[in-house]
């Protein structure tokens, strides 16, 4: 496939057509020079609108420089093609302390996510000063980027936390098939998708007035890794499982209906009175309709990171919403959902992070930061 365009209004990486894989980071920052962190930023675009272009991360590449010297890319994507790489940048709310004089700019929409019953968060796994989402079909040039940030930002940055996600489990256009989450269900289909420019505008991008005119053309992106029980999951009946989200597990459709792009209806009851699609499905509690409207563009990924020691799988989604406010979209949705999903039997969330991710990068002497710095 060609490139993504690594220009543009709105930086990508965020309705371009989901990846297959996944490799995100988020850094803490610890020079405590400003200078030197902007320097930092716009070493990573170039590098960035090279990488993505399927090039190696600096002019000499891997092999080309003063054998002398340490290559300027690491070598590990030689001869790969570009695999459809988007880097995508944002902003944590911790970035706005007194450390570089940004507190002025904090945005009210990167206020700290309120806690949420039921959440087992691990701060060492939580939170950062500047998150990089690498979305590739290839994981090895996914991770070969976010390698070669971290290189470039050696001194002034140290990883504080990272995930691979192996497998989409959103579609974000209408050209792509729905793929499925560990949970086997189709995930994606009611999805905020490339082709709804009105939905975009009024859910995704932050508009001029919104807040601090540098977030203009910019998204809030949150990401929580959500561990899933999926040996308890497994020994729950089908009718059960497809009772929780509210739609079948063949198809996707929502229960009562037979196509997956079949609006559900709420209304509709079955011959015992009760609703065929439960108050409390996933799909009801998290739909727009109980949220003001509130509709989020989401781009999470499977992981599975090994095992827990206790003889189950360390797997689950990793999931990643962009919307134009948490405060009015993610918040609300996820304060219902963990108040009365009964998917809550099955998942726990054990990570949380929030970036505000700025506007696109215009030309080859734009830089991510520029607007905030
Ligand atoms: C819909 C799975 C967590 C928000 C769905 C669907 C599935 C699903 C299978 C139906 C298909 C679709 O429209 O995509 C899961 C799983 C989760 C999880 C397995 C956790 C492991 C979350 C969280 C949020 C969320 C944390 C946000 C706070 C939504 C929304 C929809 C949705 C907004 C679309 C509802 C609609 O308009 O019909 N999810 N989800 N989900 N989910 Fe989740």
């Amino acid at each position: 496939s060609d490139p993504v365009r690594f220009y543009g209004e709105h930086q990508a990486g965020i309705v371009t057509p989901a990846q297959d894989r996944l490799h995100f980071i988020s850094f803490d920052v610890i020079t405590k020079d400003r200078a030197e962190l902007v320097d930092m930023l716009q070493e990573w675009t170039a590098a960035a609108a090279r990488m993505t272009q399927g090039k190696d991360s600096g002019t000499f590449g891997a092999v080309g420089g003063h054998p002398e010297a340490p290559p300027d890319d690491t070598g590990e994507a030689l001869g790969l093609p570009a695999s459809g790489l988007t880097l995508t940048v944002g902003f944590g709310p911790s970035l706005f302390d007194d450390r570089f004089g940004l507190a002025a700019k904090k945005p009210a929409a990167l206020a700290d996510l309120p806690h949420f019953p039921g959440d087992t968060l691990r701060p060492e796994i939580s939170g950062g000063d500047i998150c990089v989402q690498a979305c590739a079909h290839d994981p090895q040039v996914a991770v070969h980027a976010v390698r070669n940030l971290a290189r470039i930002g050696f001194g002034k940055v140290s990883a504080r936390w990272s995930q691979l996600g192996f497998g989409r489990t959103s579609s974000t256009s209408r050209a792509q098939a729905t793929p499925r989450n560990l949970m086997g269900f189709k995930d994606g289909t009611a999805n905020v998708k490339l082709e709804d420019a009105a939905m975009l505008r009024d859910h995704v991008w932050v508009a001029p007035g919104d807040g601090p005119d540098w977030m203009a053309g910019g998204s809030y992106v949150v990401t929580r890794k959500i561990r899933m029980n999926i040996e308890t999951w497994d020994r729950t009946s089908l009718a059960e499982q497809e009772l929780i989200f509210g739609r079948d597990k063949g198809v996707g459709a929502p229960l009562g209906k037979k196509a997956e792009f079949d609006e559900p209806d709420f209304a509709a009851k079955g011959p015992d009175g009760e609703p065929v699609i439960a108050v409390e499905a996933h799909i009801k509690l998290a739909h727009p309709t109980t949220h003001n409207g509130a509709r989020l563009l989401r781009r999470g990924y499977n992981f599975v990171d090994g095992s827990d020691g206790l003889g189950r799988l360390d797997a689950g989604l990793f999931f990643i919403a962009y919307q134009r406010d948490p405060r009015t979209h993610f918040v609300p949705i996820q304060r219902e959902l963990a108040r009365k999903d009964q998917l809550n039997e099955y998942i726990k969330h054990v990570s949380s992070g929030l970036f505000a991710c700025p506007p696109g990068l215009r030309d080859a002497g734009d830089y991510w930061g520029r607007t905030l710095f």
